[in-house]
């Protein structure tokens, strides 16, 4: 018995051995697939924890939630002492082993922000030119391959330091909802959260930074030159002569912007295609998205509630770091459909398809303004922070119209 045994376990130990050889070979490339690996494997068990905290919770969502949910979650940690707990994490690579100099790299006290991008093979060369630009800020970078070719991004000079995730035909916010969990990103001062159809000529990320903390943005979005295609709404458009804007005025229109205006799009307003974030809304911004609606579309008008604070002071358009929208049809933004293009050899599939994705958002859209309508009428504790105010605030907005 004994002898098969530690034959058995001779076998075992020779397969360790063989499949360490290939390790070391392929080193670079498993710790990359490693890292991965250990991303998806934490969705996996946040993804079952939660479907267990849902069971648990009534079927309606109810203004106990979030504390029956910390209740439940130190319930499980019982029997842990206290100070073994993290409940943290980031998206910093570490290396395997450390050395003098890779111990030095790490400064804790420095700051970080993050980017995360969905990336489509097709438009690997501005995604190239954005990375660079965030990457000589020291930003982390997260790239969402929606497409699934990763492997094209290989001999791109910053791939190794960015962390790519792959799902195939997935967006953005589906992205976002499951890879940016306010516990993993809350070492991060920003949140980039930008499409890949970008122009980042006239934008430099340091600049924003500063614009953003001095103006105690919390939500914002670089302007968009007003060259750009794909312009929904007048707020997002460039003025040459401002450092940054915090509403829209204008007569025309199916929206009336005056200074009487509280509401976005008027002011209180980014768009879905290059939101800015800092912790604290985006710890806000995580909860709103909906898990099962993927498009995202109609959040953008809901986004002011996270403002932490007044949203027509606490989110704005930054002016002087602008970017040009390219309105490039892609799965990772889902933004509106641009005009057909004539030359494109797929035209009648890629119509088909685009057209398929703006019914769904379109959809979704609804089920989420009936969601929030709903939330609204159940929750008997919830008082609109934003309900007008009253001629005294107008008042006051006027003297600082210039803004
Ligand atoms: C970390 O950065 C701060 C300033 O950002 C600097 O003062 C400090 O010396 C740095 N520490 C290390 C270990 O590099
Ligand atoms: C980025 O990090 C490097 C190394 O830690 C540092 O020398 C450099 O000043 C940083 N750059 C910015 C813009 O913070
Ligand atoms: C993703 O979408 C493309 C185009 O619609 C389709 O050809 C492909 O099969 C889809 N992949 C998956 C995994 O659903
Ligand atoms: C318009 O956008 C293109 C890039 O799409 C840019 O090259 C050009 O300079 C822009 N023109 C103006 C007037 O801003």
């Amino acid at each position: 018995m004994r002898t098969i045994k530690s034959w058995r376990w001779m076998v075992r130990k020779r397969h360790m051995l063989i499949d360490g050889g290939a390790c070391g070979v392929k080193m670079k490339q498993l710790t990359f697939r490693g890292i991965v690996c250990i991303v998806m494997l934490f969705i996996v068990y946040r993804t079952t924890y939660y479907q267990y905290l849902q069971t648990e919770i009534d079927e309606k969502l109810n203004p106990f939630y979030a504390s029956k949910d910390i209740a439940v979650a130190s319930n499980s940690l019982g029997n842990l002492p206290r100070g073994i707990v993290q409940a943290r994490s980031d998206l910093e690579l570490k290396p395997l082993w450390s050395t003098s100099s890779s111990s030095s790299k790490v400064n804790v006290s420095s700051s970080h922000n993050l980017l995360a991008i969905p990336a489509g093979i097709k438009q690997k060369s501005n995604v190239d030119a954005i990375v660079r630009k965030f990457l000589s800020e020291n930003f982390t970078i997260i790239l969402f391959h929606y497409d699934g070719n990763v492997d094209g991004w290989w001999d791109v000079e910053w791939s190794k330091k960015a962390i790519h995730i792959v799902a195939e035909n997935q967006t953005k916010w589906w992205f976002a909802k499951r890879f940016l969990h306010p516990a993993v990103v809350s070492i991060y001062d920003y949140i980039f959260l930008w499409d890949e159809d970008l122009g980042v000529e006239k934008f430099h990320p340091g600049r924003y930074l500063k614009i953003v903390e001095s103006e105690g943005l919390e939500i914002s979005q670089p302007a968009l030159d007003p060259n750009s295609t794909g312009i929904h709404h007048r707020i997002t458009i460039r003025l040459r002569t401002n450092k940054l804007h915090r509403r829209v005025w204008e007569a025309r229109g199916s929206t009336k912007c005056s200074d009487d205006s509280e509401e976005p799009p008027c002011t209180g307003f980014v768009e879905g295609m290059a939101p800015v974030f800092s912790r604290s809304a985006w710890l806000c911004a995580w909860h709103l998205i909906q898990n099962d609606l993927v498009h995202g579309w109609g959040m953008d008008m809901k986004l002011g509630y996270c403002a932490q604070g007044d949203r027509t002071e606490k989110v704005g358009v930054v002016d002087s770091e602008y970017i040009v929208h390219q309105g490039i049809q892609t799965l990772g933004g889902a933004s509106a459909p641009k005009a057909s293009n004539p030359e494109d050899s797929n035209k009648e599939h890629t119509l088909d398809v685009r057209t398929v994705i703006r019914k769904e958002a379109t959809s979704e859209l609804q089920i989420f303004k009936q969601r929030w309508e709903r939330a609204v009428r159940e929750d008997q504790n919830w008082v609109d922070p934003f309900r007008r105010k009253g001629r005294r605030n107008q008042r006051r907005r006027k003297q600082r119209r210039h803004i």
